[in-house]
């Protein structure tokens, strides 16, 4: 499976601060130097984390592809046809969530998305819709005419977290049925969101072959945060006692 590492949580601790560090876009450089195949990153309404000028940077310096999320705006069609991705995902919004909550609703949304995508599929830019493992909604996907599903793993990150692997392997089941038939209809699978070190395997050995490609976000910026501490602590002390 290919690796799309999601840099929105390295922007999240600089805006902590409204400060110039840590950089998303330096976070891409590496992502891409240690092998990822590709950088993700979700503008969002509120700018909470990315800004449109990461955004453009990491578009303009990485070469690997660069997946844009994105909630289906105007503002964020005119950006993406701006800035040329080389996939846009659509995600649903709500600005009081604290993350990406539920898939979306292509169903309900079908009509409108049809006239939505056409100019950015027109301008060559790949698209992928971040939904539930559920037929009806792959079934609108094809209809709408993208070219991807990724497919919501949250459901399943969780369950396992808590431990509860009977029902996590039901998930999982669930998300492999989805996974068969939405690649049987056309299209490529794609999955992703709150994914860690932990239960990221049971989903690898499970879903291998059907699903080409992994987002992952987070638990990388987490962990990079726990790995690189030492040395940063120890860079500060050098600093501090000459
Ligand atoms: N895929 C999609 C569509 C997402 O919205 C997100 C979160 O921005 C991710 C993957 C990555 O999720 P996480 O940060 O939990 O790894």
């Amino acid at each position: 499976m290919r690796l799309g590492v999601n840099v929105d949580h390295v922007a999240t601790v600089r805006q902590a601060r409204r400060t110039f560090e840590p950089s998303p876009v330096f976070a891409a450089l590496i992502a891409q130097q240690a092998g990822a195949d590709q950088i993700t990153l979700h503008l969002r309404e509120d700018r909470r984390h990315i800004q449109d000028r990461d955004l453009e940077l990491i578009k303009e310096l990485v070469i690997i592809p660069v997946n844009l999320e994105m909630a289906p705006t105007e503002e964020m069609r005119e950006i993406a046809l701006r800035v040329k991705p080389d996939r846009i995902t659509l995600v649903p919004e709500r600005r009081e969530e604290i993350t990406t909550e539920g898939g979306l609703d292509v169903v309900s949304l079908k009509e409108r998305l049809k006239d939505y995508l056409k100019p950015i599929k027109e301008a060559g830019i790949e698209v992928s819709l971040f939904i539930e493992a559920d037929r009806a909604q792959i079934d609108a996907s094809v209809e709408v005419g993208t070219d991807a599903i990724e497919l919501h793993t949250g459901a399943y990150a969780n369950l396992w977290n808590e431990h509860r692997f009977e029902e996590a392997k039901k998930e999982l089941q669930r998300i492999k049925e989805a996974a068969f038939y939405a690649k049987e209809k056309g299209l490529r699978v794609y999955a992703g969101h709150g994914l860690t070190y932990h239960n990221v395997k049971d989903f690898v050995r499970e879903l291998k072959g059907v699903v080409e490609e992994l987002n992952i976000g987070h638990s990388i910026v987490a962990n990079a945060v726990i790995f690189g501490f030492e040395r940063a602590v120890k860079e500060m002390i050098n600093l501090i006692k000459t």
